[in-house]
Order: C-alpha cells, then sequence, then structure tokens
C-alpha cells in the first residue's frame, strides 16, 4: 500500500514525525511525504526536518507564501500532479492550515481515501482562515483522527458517521514526549542568558491580531508594561515581523524584550518548558503548555481545543490589553504565592492521562 502524508507549515511537521517512525515499521507500507512549501524559510522548515530526523520529502511542491487564493491553487495545482503520478491508497493531512484544505480537494476529487489527524477540532469562529480549513478538511475525510472529546462531539453534532470517528489522542504530544530527551539537551537557555522560571515566552502571529496596526500596536505596548516586570522571550514569526516593520513599531520594544528570530522545535520547547507564564495566540502550544503544566495565558476570544482550558493550565484572555494585563498580573502573583521560581509545577501531579484527578487530557500519552 502507498500512503503520502502531506505537510506544509511549521506546525504539521511534528505531527507528521511520529507517523513517519510508525510506518516505518510496516515492510508492506511505502509511506511518502509531500511538502508542499507554504512555509519555505529554513527556520520555519528545514530545521523541523533535521530536529526531527524527517527525510527529506519525496516531493517538494515549493509553493510559498501569497495571497489565500494564490497558495491554496499552487497547492492543488502541484499536488494533482503527483495524485495523478503515484495513485496512492491513502493520502493523510494534518491539522488546519492551507495546505490541508487544498490536499484534501484534490485527494478527493481523485477518490483517495482521505484520513485527517486532528479532527473535529472547532473555535466556531468562522473569521479564522483555520476554521474553514478545518471544516471543509472533515466533511471531505474518511478517517478522522481525533485528539480531545470536544473533537467527537463537534463531528457527532456535523452528521459524520460514527464509524469514521477515532478518537486516538494527540500526536504533536507524541512528539513532545519522544523528543523530551533532545529538548533537556538545547542550550537555549544559556544562549540566551536567562534562567528557568524567570520569563515570559510569547509567541503573536494570529492575522487577527497582527495584521492591523492598531491592535498590533496594543500588544506591544502591553509587552512593553508587563516587561517591566518580568524579562520576556519573544521569538517573531515572520509574519509578525513583517508587520512590526511595516507599522514601523519596531522602536517600541524595550530592550527587556528578547527578540529572536523564529526557533527551532528543540530549543522552542525548552523555553516553554522553562517558562513562568506562555503568552501566545497559537493553537498547538495552548496544548503543549496543558502537558507541560505550564500557565498560558491565550490573546483569542475562543479556542478550538476547549480541553485545554476544561482541565489544562490554559486561560483564554480575548484581546483587550486590559484584559490581558490582568490575567498576566494574576498569574504572576498566583506563580509568586504558589511556588519558587525555576521550579515548575511539571509531572508530580500527573497522574493517568484523563483519569479523575488528572490534569493531562484523555489519552495525551505518547501513543496516539
Ligand atoms: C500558517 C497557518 C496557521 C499556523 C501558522 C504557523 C494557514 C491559513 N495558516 O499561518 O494556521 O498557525 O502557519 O506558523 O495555513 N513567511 C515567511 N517565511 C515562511 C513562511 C511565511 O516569511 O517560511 C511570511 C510571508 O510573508 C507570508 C506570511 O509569513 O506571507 C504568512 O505565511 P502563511 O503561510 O500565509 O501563513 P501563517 O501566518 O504562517
Amino acid at each position: 500500500k502507498k500512503i503520502i502524508s502531506v505537510v506544509g507549515a511549521r506546525p504539521n511537521f511534528m505531527k507528521v514525525a511520529p507517523l513517519f517512525r510508525a510506518f516505518q515499521q510496516y515492510r508492506d507500507i511505502q509511506h511518502l511525504i509531500c511538502h508542499t512549501g507554504q512555509h519555505y524559510d529554513d527556520r520555519m522548515s528545514r530545521i523541523f526536518f533535521e530536529e526531527l530526523e524527517l527525510p527529506r520529502p519525496d516531493f517538494y511542491l515549493g509553493v510559498g507564501s501569497g495571497t489565500h487564493a494564490e497558495q491554496l491553487a499552487g497547492i492543488m495545482l502541484g499536488f494533482e500532479k503527483i495524485l495523478q503520478s503515484e495513485r496512492p491508497d491513502l493520502v493523510i493531512v494534518v491539522g488546519d492550515v492551507n495546505s490541508t484544505v487544498a490536499c484534501s480537494l484534490i485527494a478527493s476529487r481523485f477518490l483517495i481515501p482521505i484520513a485527517h489527524v486532528e479532527a473535529g477540532l472547532r473555535s466556531f469562529d468562522r473569521t479564522m482562515p483555520e476554521e474553514i480549513n478545518r471544516l471543509l478538511t472533515d466533511a471531505l475525510a474518511d478517517y478522522l483522527f481525533v485528539s480531545e472529546p470536544s473533537g467527537i462531539r463537534n463531528l457527532q453534532k456535523e452528521g459524520i458517521p460514527q464509524e469514521k470517528i477515532f478518537f486516538v489522542g494527540n500526536v504533536m504530544i507524541d512528539s513532545l514526549l519522544y523528543y523530551l530527551p533532545k529538548i533537556a539537551q538545547s542550550e537555549i537557555l544559556q544562549t540566551l542568558h536567562c534562567q528557568p522560571g524567570e520569563y515570559i515566552l510569547v509567541t503573536l502571529h494570529r492575522p487577527s491580531n497582527v495584521d492591523h496596526r492598531e491592535e498590533l500596536k496594543e500588544l506591544i505596548g502591553l509587552l512593553r508594561e508587563i516587561a517591566s516586570l518580568k524579562k520576556i522571550i519573544f521569538p517573531v514569526h515572520p509574519r509578525t515581523r513583517n508587520k512590526i516593520h511595516e507599522f514601523s513599531l519596531e522602536d517600541m520594544l524595550p530592550a527587556n524584550v528578547i527578540i529572536t528570530e523564529p526557533l527551532g522545535y528543540l530549543d522552542f520547547m525548552q523555553l516553554v518548558q522553562h517558562a513562568a507564564l506562555v503568552i501566545t495566540d497559537s493553537g498547538g502550544i495552548q496544548e503543549e503548555t496543558t502537558f507541560l503544566q505550564i500557565p498560558c495565558i491565550t490573546v483569542r476570544n475562543n479556542t478550538e481545543r476547549p480541553v485545554t482550558v476544561e482541565i489544562g493550565t490554559n486561560r483564554l484572555a480575548g484581546t483587550d490589553p486590559a484584559q490581558i494585563k490582568q490575567m498576566v498580573f494574576e498569574t504572576l502573583s498566583n506563580l509568586s504565592a504558589g511556588r519558587q521560581e525555576g521550579q515548575p509545577i511539571r509531572q508530580e501531579s500527573v497522574k493517568t492521562p484523563g483519569s479523575k484527578d488528572s490534569r493531562i487530557p484523555e489519552l495525551w500519552d505518547g501513543h496516539a
């Protein structure tokens, strides 16, 4: 049997790595990787292949950036050619990026079965491109692999037949557990002259937060205020970097905000693991902080990953700077009351994932 797994953007790579390893154990399965090239910078792509020990992709579409239409159309044109010549038995797509939906659409035209890993997540916010990508991909998929209970409920409500839905856990957590020993060897803390627990880690890249000058200016103003209390490390996504430059906001960032390029997986996860607090608008980081039991404040009005709020460490702050600020101050004062800096509360309170008193979601056990 021949299977093609699709990756396109940064959050896809750590989801396909455990699949790649698993398929290597089956000699009768030919598992090929197609990289659309949605993300193409070395720091958004190549470093992940190296660190996650992924092979060179079997197919590279080199699509790059553009408008949604350009990106989607480019991926579809490229993937169509591959499906025409390869005729795989299954296409696997992961997550919710443009590459996920574009390749699903083409596979469906060729009547090739589609497996969607990380199916069923819903923010119910159709202004997010990812929500549209999730809805369409799940409508097309034949096998829907779900990472948290809300996903099962959402798919059932949308009328997806039960026999297509598989609650398997979270491949991103499989990666996190697998690479923990390598994450421990990262030297990023020394490089940035930071101690465990003494900094807040920030990531921002959602178009709704960074694409408009006023919103971005307010968020950077907020970082200035927070940085007067605690050191901030801010690895900047290319979209955000471009917008900061376009809106001439560089000078607003104070010296005690440590700005870095986008980081590789191992360095970034070490920073998450030792942060006092993470402030983010990412999807996956809400899950990684929940698993590592690091407090997370999400700068969004909604989340497609409600389990991270219900039993995890995630809090939704919305996008109003005053509200975010209040939540940050609250979290920091709880932390200093509750534990010593440099002593992250991690695995000690973790029971079997999903058990009554565990704060780790069900099946997030490294074996999705
Ligand atoms: C994409 C995903 C988003 C995911 C994010 C993680 C979609 C709709 N969005 O958003 O869900 O959370 O990836 O990073 O698929 N750029 C570079 N170098 C790169 C890639 C991008 O400079 O290697 C710049 C370009 O200016 C580009 C911009 O970043 O226009 C945005 O890239 P794009 O792929 O459109 O979306 P992301 O914002 O990265």
